[in-house]
């Protein structure tokens, strides 16, 4: 069998409710309460002054090159936000350091509730069918097998994929690969849902489904964070916040 993602990577996929207290070195307020973030007055995401290096290069030219200096972002309930920025700025750098799977060198992440992340590229078991990995995804959820079966069907509708249930992802097309990822972030209704560049693969429908699917997560309140590149997007967003040299800046 071809090896899958390793499980803990599944576990940060699904973005199920983070783990309390500190991840690496930046502070995680997870699901206790009063470690919340979220209420009318206060972001259900907060990061501050992130900063990240990667080591590149061979000795005797081997040195820290960084990525973010800083950066600092919040999200607001019901907001959708459009993170934008060249290849290469860290907007996935950053991505993966909000919901845990990637320590930061310095700087506090605050969340409330429950994150769904739909990581870049795609961590899916080669070998399991659609099915199959809603069922890994809803026991990784801790969701009854009745309620991963009525959600997983939504999502079938909502993105167009239903045929698929019985295939194996080995044998499954990019896009619809990237329907998969997307689905299993929103398995569990997450209250924040971080979407790494989520409709790379999409054919028209499927993205103007995903517009719709955004649209009435904001209407319930529910937050959105989206890495995306199409300058036409710009329109759908609330606020659009652009990572250069390291930074955050409004744009
Ligand atoms: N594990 C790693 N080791 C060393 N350098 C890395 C690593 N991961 C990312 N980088 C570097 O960090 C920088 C930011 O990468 P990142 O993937 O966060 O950018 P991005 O904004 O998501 O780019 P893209 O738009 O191409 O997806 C890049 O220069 C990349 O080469
Ligand atoms: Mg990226």
């Amino acid at each position: 069998m071809t090896p899958g993602p390793d499980p803990a990577d599944v576990a940060t996929s699904a973005g199920g409710a983070r783990p309390s207290g500190r991840v690496g070195s930046v502070d995680v307020a997870g699901d206790s309460p009063g470690a919340h973030v979220g209420s009318a007055t206060c972001p259900v995401l907060r990061a501050r002054g992130i900063a990240k290096s990667y080591r590149r290069g061979l000795w005797p030219r081997r040195r820290d090159v960084a990525v973010l200096c800083g950066a600092e972002l919040e999200l607001c309930a019901g907001e959708v936000v459009g993170l934008v920025g060249e290849n290469g700025s860290g907007k996935s750098t950053l991505m993966k350091i909000l919901v845990g799977a990637l320590d930061a060198d310095a700087g506090s992440v605050e969340v409330s509730g429950r994150i769904g992340y739909c990581p870049q590229e795609p961590l899916l078991y080669e070998q399991l069918t659609c099915d199959e990995h809603f069922g890994l995804f809803g026991v990784a959820y801790l969701l009854d097998p009745d309620a991963t079966r009525a959600e997983s069907e939504g999502l079938y509708d909502t993105l167009g994929f239903g045929r698929w249930r019985s295939t194996q992802v080995a044998e499954l097309s990019g896009g619809t690969r990237a329907k998969l990822n997307l689905a299993l972030a929103l398995l569990a209704d997450p209250d924040l849902l971080l979407l790494d560049e989520p409709y790379a693969g999409f054919d028209w429908d499927t993205y103007l489904r995903f517009w719709s699917l955004t649209a009435s997560r904001r209407a319930a309140g529910r937050s959105v964070l989206v890495v995306s590149h199409f300058v036409s997007d710009h329109e759908r967003f609330d606020r659009i916040v652009e990572l250069h040299d390291g930074r955050a800046i409004p744009r």
